[in-house]
């Protein structure tokens, strides 16, 4: 598990919100009348980098988020999608609503320029053609005993049996850290380990649902059970000495 997750989002955040709210100060002089008021500013790298690189990293990949640079990803969430995402954020985690309706400060026609830049740049027109990928969200609620075997045939090699994390000596692959830990299940909610697991990590030596172990994708099922054995190990308040499973 990456360490200062915490840390890295909430400055992140705070960042997001310095950086945007001084200029709106009502009656308040602009210092610079040759820059853009902020909610004329339609160029994606800047309306990237005021509003996401801090969490989903520069140019998108290794931030303490999701990395968004990723055609998978782009299109399997679908651009529709991901416009709502921003707009209205993700409840229960760190992903702000950026969009003006959600309580962010980004007009409708901002949160389309950040979307439609990042397929221009980080998709790949045609990229899951003749690909048949598990849906979006889940169908069911998820079986975690099947979970957990659905686990050792297609996780396991990577993260060890028990999603411990493994070290780089002795197996193949890179080293990976829990993904078991209660401060980690904490900080993601199950649509965003659904989004791991089927679209991968570029970047990291994840692979996507198609990859996971030689030549058998997985099903929409075993996804949907993945995410539940992992989510059965969340607990309500990581970091008190109790652990009721949930
Ligand atoms: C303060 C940190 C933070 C900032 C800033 C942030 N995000 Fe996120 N974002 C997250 C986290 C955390 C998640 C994973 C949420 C979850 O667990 O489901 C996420 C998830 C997402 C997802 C995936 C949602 C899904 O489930 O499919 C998209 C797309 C996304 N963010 C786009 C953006 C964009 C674009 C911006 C800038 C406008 C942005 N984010 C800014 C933290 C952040
Ligand atoms: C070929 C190796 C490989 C396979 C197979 C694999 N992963 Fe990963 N996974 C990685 C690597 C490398 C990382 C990035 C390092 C890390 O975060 O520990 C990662 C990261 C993750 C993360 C994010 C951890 C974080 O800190 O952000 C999750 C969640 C995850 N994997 C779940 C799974 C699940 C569930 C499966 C099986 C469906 C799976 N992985 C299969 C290699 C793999």
């Amino acid at each position: 598990m990456k360490t200062g997750l915490v840390e890295a989002m909430t400055a992140a955040a705070l960042l997001t919100l310095s950086s945007v709210g001084c200029s709106h100060l009502p009656g308040k002089p602009g210092f610079h009348p040759e820059t853009l008021r902020p909610d004329q500013e339609l160029g994606f790298a800047v309306l990237y980098k005021s509003n996401c690189s801090g969490c989903h990293g520069d140019n998108g990949l290794n931030g303490a988020a999701l990395p968004l640079n990723n055609p998978v990803y782009l299109d399997w969430a679908g651009r529709k999608h991901l416009i709502q995402i921003i707009a209205n954020g993700v409840p229960q985690s760190a992903m702000l609503a950026f969009g003006r309706s959600g309580g962010g400060l980004l007009t409708d026609e901002q949160v389309e320029h950040i979307v439609d830049g990042m397929i221009a740049r980080w998709g790949k027109p045609g990229v899951l053609n003749n690909a048949d990928p598990p849906d979006y969200a889940p169908m069911s609620k998820g079986d975690v005993t099947q979970g957990k075997a659905a686990f050792l045939i297609y996780c396991a090699r990577c993260h060890g049996a028990d999603g411990k994390g493994i070290s780089p000596d002795g197996q193949q692959g890179d080293a990976t850290g829990s993904i078991v830990d209660p401060t980690y299940l904490a900080l993601i909610t199950d649509q965003g380990l659904r989004d791991i697991v089927v679209s991968g990590l570029p970047g990291e030596g994840m692979p996507d649902w198609r990859e996971d172990a030689t030549g058998k994708s997985m099903t929409d099922q075993n996804v949907t059970d993945i995410v539940a054995w992992l989510a059965s190990q969340r607990i309500p308040f990581p970091g008190q000495p109790f652990s009721t499973s949930r």
